[in-house]
């Protein structure tokens, strides 16, 4: 039985009619860069699998998929709605992921690939146990935005990544994750990683060799002409600036909901006055944020020792006790 046909129909579960329609923070000149970097280990002749901490509701671990193939694995780790790790984490995800649920996941990942990806339900201190040492080509960091987890992500996503693989890290310089943009620098400063490129959201880089990667990205984002771009050198490292909010973005992944969109809309627009509203916005779109639940000990504990499988089987028992 696959995962989605174990879903119970009490809960409304997502079924997004575009890429667009999945919640989370995954912005054009990214989306942009995905695809050239992926795109590129395809036409490169690059293998190697993908991995991806924190998946949230799916939105770039969707997009990664698109580029995996058939003798690659895709592993996601996220905590999903388990509990976290430690104190400071449990209210990171109350703040920011509380209507997040592992269900939500796997039903917008299920609207636009026919397989779930590897699921690891867990914190990402797992992920060394879970996922061989140089065997990834693209790893995206978005998991925790905070120090001590980061920290140790970098140096996971070193572990996982081939010689010449490529990191990306999430919020390298918001103004609400400095633990981010201080183990980033760290990385780079006393940790080998080089800097490809940046946007105002996430930092491209590797171990490997950046320089012929950055001047080919260079090349080709000039060339298409609808980018901004600057090279800063910054303690030592070059490094390419990029900005391209206004930049065509690549084919995205088409949901099998569309087909039932398209339907709705034909019959609508059929019906609908001249002066028609205005259809609904993206934010719209997004489920209205509800309050994480405290944990019990009960549930904290489990999650300490025991394996997420198990764990999940408890918290569901739990919902169903309820
Ligand atoms: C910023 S969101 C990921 C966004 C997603 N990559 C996207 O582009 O839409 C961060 C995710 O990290 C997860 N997370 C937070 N702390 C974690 C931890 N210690 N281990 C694993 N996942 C964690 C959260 O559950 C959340 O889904």
């Amino acid at each position: 039985m696959t995962a989605a046909a174990t879903a119970s129909t009490a809960e409304e579960l997502p079924a997004p009619k575009s890429f667009y329609d999945v919640p989370g923070w995954f912005y054009n000149t990214d989306v942009v860069l995905f695809d050239w970097f992926l795109k590129r280990q395809e036409t490169e002749d690059i293998h190697g699998d993908l991995l991806e901490m924190g998946a949230y509701m799916g939105k770039s671990a969707i997009l990664m998929r698109a580029y995996l193939r058939d003798d690659e694995t895709f592993t996601v780790c996220d905590l999903f709605d388990s509990d976290a790790p430690d104190e400071h984490n449990e209210r990171e995800m109350s703040g920011s992921y509380s209507t997040l649920t592992r269900r939500s996941f796997e039903a917008n990942f299920l609207s636009f690939h026919d397989e779930l990806p590897r699921v690891i339900q867990a914190p990402t201190s797992v992920v060394p146990e879970e996922v061989k040492a140089d065997s990834c080509r693209f790893v995206h960091v978005d998991a925790s935005h905070l120090y001590e987890h980061v920290h140790p992500d970098i140096g996971n996503a070193r572990e996982a990544l081939s010689g010449d693989g490529l990191v990306v890290l999430d919020d390298y310089r918001s103004s609400h994750t400095p633990g981010v943009a201080c183990a980033t620098w760290q990385a780079v400063l006393e940790g080998g990683l080089k800097p490809i490129c940046v946007s105002s959201n996430k930092f491209y880089g590797t171990w490997g060799d950046p320089k012929p990667v950055q001047d080919r990205l260079h090349a080709e984002l000039k060339e298409r002409g609808n980018f901004w771009l600057q090279w800063q050198e910054v303690a030592g490292h070059r490094m390419l600036l990029v900005g391209g909010r206004k930049a065509t973005p690549p084919k995205l992944p088409v949901s099998k909901h569309k087909a039932t969109a398209d339907t709705a809309a034909d019959g609508a627009a059929a019906q609908a006055p001249k002066s028609g509203q205005a259809s609904q916005s993206k934010a719209a779109a997004k489920p209205a944020p509800a309050p994480r639940r405290p944990r019990s000990r009960l549930r904290k504990v489990a999650i300490d020792v025991l394996p997420p499988v198990v764990t999940r089987a408890v918290v569901r028992a739990r919902k169903r006790g309820r």
